[in-house]
């Protein structure tokens, strides 16, 4: 496996690998199993993966966690060896950014200023900037995202579309602890007291998906049992919505989404449901 560390480096590794097809596993690292679900689609699907770490400074609001968040380089490697990894592209910010003055793209109007883009308005645009040098850098013919991360997905797939891009993103299922708990590089901030109280986030999502399951369809019932399940946490959104992100009064099956976004401590956490 390459470990490779400056954007010459990718692009003449890219080169070499010719028309063969290449996946890329975009991370912050602090990889854990739900990233490496992702990365074994990748090696699965593709002759190459390219996994990226690289905890993106441009997404991070000014009283968010980028200073403390887990940085784990080395067991990241072998954790991606193993997995059959071709290479990892870990660069530092200054490869990723030289300049101070860059060129971005906004988020849509709608969809990148709702829900996480309203706690955090200049999230989406950090995301979007970084995975689009990725892309353009890596050049991959796939790019595998998780569900986990619904809107962060459902951007960047509004992302390859509107401006053309020539690949394919992947979207995978959520991972969840043997508690539940969706799997995410931040639950190690959590005490374990605070991580019981967390239960309560996939306790609901599981009394959502069984009541639709029953047949239950409408959205103000199901707000009803969301809140019921939702006890000792800060609940920032709790939504029903389409896979564009606008309110819905009933459930249509596999074109809705229940998005959860809850602060446990200092910690926020997000879940969901594709539904
Ligand atoms: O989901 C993440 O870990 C990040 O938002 C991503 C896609 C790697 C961009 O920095």
């Amino acid at each position: 496996m390459r470990v490779l560390e400056t954007i010459e480096e990718l692009r003449t590794f890219r080169e070499s690998l010719g028309a063969q097809s290449v996946g890329l596993v975009p991370t912050m690292g602090a990889l854990h199993k739900g990233h490496l679900s992702l990365i074994g689609e990748s090696t699965h699907h593709n002759a190459h993966t390219i996994v990226s770490i690289f905890v993106n400074p441009t997404q991070f609001g000014q009283n968010e966690d980028l200073s403390t968040y887990p940085r784990t380089l080395e067991q990241d490697l072998a954790l991606c060896e193993n997995l059959g990894v071709s290479a990892v592209f870990a660069p530092n910010v200054a490869q990723m950014y030289p300049s101070d003055d860059e060129i971005t793209i906004l988020p849509p109007k709608m969809m990148g200023y709702v829900l996480e883009g309203f706690d955090r308005p200049t999230h989406f645009a950090g995301v979007l900037q970084v995975v689009l040098k990725l892309f353009m850098l890596a050049q991959p013919h796939r790019a595998y995202f998780g569900k986990k991360d619904a809107q962060q997905v459902l951007i960047v797939r509004k992302m390859v579309e509107d401006l053309h891009l020539p690949l394919e993103i992947v979207v995978c299922p959520i991972v969840r602890d043997d508690d539940g708990l969706a799997l995410s590089s931040r639950n190690v901030y959590l005490s374990p007291q605070e991580r019981e109280s967390a239960l309560c986030i996939p306790r609901t999502i599981y009394a959502i998906e069984s009541a639709i399951a029953k047949g239950v369809y409408e959205v103000s019932a199901l707000e009803h049992l969301a809140r019921e399940n939702l006890t000792g946490v800060h609940i920032f959104y709790a939504y029903f919505c389409d896979r564009a992100l606008a309110p819905i009064t009933h459930i249509r099956q596999n074109e809705s989404l229940f998005l959860l976004a809850v602060r446990v401590g200092r910690t926020r956490l997000l879940d969901n449901l594709w539904c």
